[in-house]
């Protein structure tokens, strides 16, 4: 029995673990889509560089999560990850996916906010909304207007080409600016 436990509800304790879990789901799928990126027939150093990153980050909310879970003093239940998909079209096609993905880890987000809302565990609603929110809402704007400036280039050929270097030398903010 944890010491540290005071306002923090099994609800909330079970949701934690949740969302944890996907966290780990959306950086192995990130980690997928990198390699199908990376794959010779496809050969986008730029993008898969930018979802390697993507995986990594999606790795370190995961952590940052069981660090409150124990903070909290709730226990940490990981779970089993499923097999992302390899079955992507295209390049756009992949960063379609993860977009959706995000918006998904958003939907996720709000709901585990709402749970600990209803559980008026203010500390937990104000720690989501500062570091996980608002990261959230970046992260969909900013995979918007990567999909935006690859539908400008034509998604293929030369246009992808030149895409997809930016990406790799200058990093996201050299193909859309500040998201
Ligand atoms: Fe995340």
């Amino acid at each position: 029995m944890s010491l540290a436990k005071q306002n923090f509800s099994n609800v909330v304790e079970d949701a934690l673990n949740q969302q944890i879990a996907l966290e780990m789901v959306a950086s192995h799928t990130y980690l997928a889509i990198a390699a199908y990126l990376g794959a010779d027939s496809i050969g986008l150093p730029g993008l898969e560089k930018y979802f390697h990153g993507q995986a990594n980050e999606e790795r370190e909310h995961a952590q940052s999560l069981i660090d409150y879970q124990n903070k909290r003093g709730g226990t940490v239940v990981l779970q089993s990850i499923p097999q992302p998909s390899t079955e992507w079209s295209s390049a756009k096609n992949a960063i379609e996916s993860a977009l959706q993905l995000e918006k998904d880890v958003n939907k996720s987000l709000l709901r585990v906010e709402s749970l600990a809302e209803e559980q008026d565990d203010a500390e937990f609603v104000n720690m989501l909304r500062s570091n996980f929110l608002k990261e959230q809402v970046e992260s969909i704007a900013e995979i918007s207007k990567l999909i935006t400036q690859l539908n400008r280039v034509g998604g293929d050929g030369l246009g992808l080409y030149l895409f997809d270097q930016t990406l790799l030398k200058d990093g996201v903010q050299g193909v859309i600016g500040d998201a």
